[in-house]
């Protein structure tokens, strides 16, 4: 008989989140940045680096394309001078989507790359039609063939306005990766807005580049020749904090998180409050009490930067299973963001998916099932359920949930959880 001896979290639900922790480092912001320091001569340090697969998986790529890189007690340090190769393996590439951010990376520094179509979370179709059309924009040319796509500039890069369609996050990082080497000016139109975008801009122009405009929908970007590695601490993931949040406010608990950045999560302390959770905030630190039982929220409706991300949809959702009366969330972003709804189903939740809306009827109580990841914060979200369940939860291939969450389950225990993997 085939045993799945894939690593699981076993929870017993029920119990009340309380206590203090530490936020990571944002992985949306320590894998472009992993990347840009293809663009530095010398040595790079990261601070504040989460331990994830994905971060694992960035370091691999970088050691194939020649780079020295180490990761000791959260802080990455990455050597670039024996830069040798511009092919990531497929392996490599569909380990991950943020693979792709790669692409502009090489590209600034050897003018020739070739990468295979990226992997990632199953959001739906996940093209790269925007960064490709915009590297061209800087002169690109691409040759298609045996499943990779070959990228090279014969008259090396060139800026040029570049107007985006969506504000993609990872075009726009793409594009500023290509253009901070290359020759003039490139104007990025309707740009990316993240948080993630900023932290990026600002190791770069640390390293001696010229960006303005980062966090508002311009982005101009004066070429230069070169760039030398420097330091450059991690924003904190603010997708995490939404996590532990809604951990804390389904089991009627009361949390403090450490090294948080509050203009980052306006949105989201917002439908938190709105659901009678109490929030403060002094600098760096968020306190989170529960309310007796959570009230359903006005419809949530998942947009860029600042709006409600949609990262946070699937860890709200779960949270508002809990909820008296029903909330809706439409998801704006990705085409196919609800898989993980038939998982939380198996807990007892009463929710209704019609395309990129999903009504969520608050139930009194949820009972524990097993359930399987379908991708990261779907992963997240049954674990947030679990929590709450009544029982014993098995939550499985939760290989999805470890390329975004350091040591989720230790941290759940440190608030009192009782979380185990297995
Ligand atoms: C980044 O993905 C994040 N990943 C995602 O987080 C996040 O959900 C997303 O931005 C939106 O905020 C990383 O930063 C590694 P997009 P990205 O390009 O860059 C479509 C997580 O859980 N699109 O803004 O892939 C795309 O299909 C992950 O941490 C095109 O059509 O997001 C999607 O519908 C999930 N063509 C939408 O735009 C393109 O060329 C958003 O994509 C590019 C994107």
């Amino acid at each position: 008989m085939w045993v799945n001896t894939m690593p699981k979290f076993i929870i017993n639900g029920g119990r009340q989140l309380c206590g203090e922790l530490m936020v990571q480092g944002a992985k949306n912001s320590v894998l472009p940045l992993l990347a840009a320091t293809i663009l530095c001569s010398g040595t790079s340090v990261l601070h504040n680096c989460p331990k994830l697969s994905d971060v694992a998986a960035s370091m691999n790529i970088l050691k194939h394309l020649g780079c020295l890189c180490q990761f000791d007690a959260g802080s990455i340090t990455v050597d670039t001078n024996n830069f040798k190769c511009s092919r990531i393996p497929d392996k490599l590439m569909l380990k991950m989507r943020s693979s792709v951010i790669f692409l502009g990376a090489i590209l600034g520094r050897c003018g020739f790359a070739t990468i295979s179509s990226p992997g990632g979370c199953e959001l739906g179709p996940r093209p790269i039609d925007l960064h490709i059309s915009s590297l061209k924009r800087l002169g690109v040319m691409t040759n298609e063939k045996h499943g990779f796509i070959e990228f090279y500039a014969p008259n090396g890069l060139m800026g040029n306005e570049i107007n985006l369609s969506f504000a993609s996050v990872g075009a726009t990082e793409n594009i500023i990766l290509a253009a901070v080497t290359a020759k003039g000016r490139t104007i990025i139109y309707n740009a990316a807005k993240e948080p993630e975008i900023c932290d990026l801009c600002n190791f770069l122009n640390t390293c001696g580049a010229h960006i303005r405009g980062s966090g508002t929908d311009t982005i101009i970007i004066d070429g230069v020749d070169s760039l030398i590695g420097c330091e450059h601490n991690v924003i904190p993931d603010r997708i995490v904090v939404a996590t532990f949040m809604a951990a804390a406010a389904i089991t009627g608990g009361e949390i403090v998180l450490n090294n948080i950045n509050s203009s980052h999560i306006t949105a989201i302390c917002s439908v938190f409050e709105e659901s009678g959770c109490d929030i403060s905030i002094f600098d760096n630190k968020l306190c989170l009490k529960s309310p007796p039982k959570l009230s359903r929220v006005s419809t949530i409706r998942t947009s860029i930067y600042p709006g409600f991300p949609t990262d946070a949809g699937p860890i709200l959702l779960s949270m508002l299973a809990l909820s008296n009366g029903s909330s809706i969330i439409v998801e704006n972003i990705f085409e196919n963001r609800f898989r993980y709804v038939d998982e939380l189903k198996r807990l007892g939740a009463n929710i209704n998916v019609e395309g990129r809306v999903a009504i969520i009827e608050g139930v009194d109580k949820l009972s524990a099932a097993y359930c399987r990841c379908t991708d990261l914060r779907g992963g997240a979200a049954l674990v947030v359920a679990g929590l709450a369940a009544k029982g014993t939860t098995i939550v499985d291939d939760i290989y999805h949930i470890k390329r975004g969450y350091e040591k989720i389950d230790y941290n759940l225990s440190l608030l009192g959880a009782d979380i185990k993997e297995v």
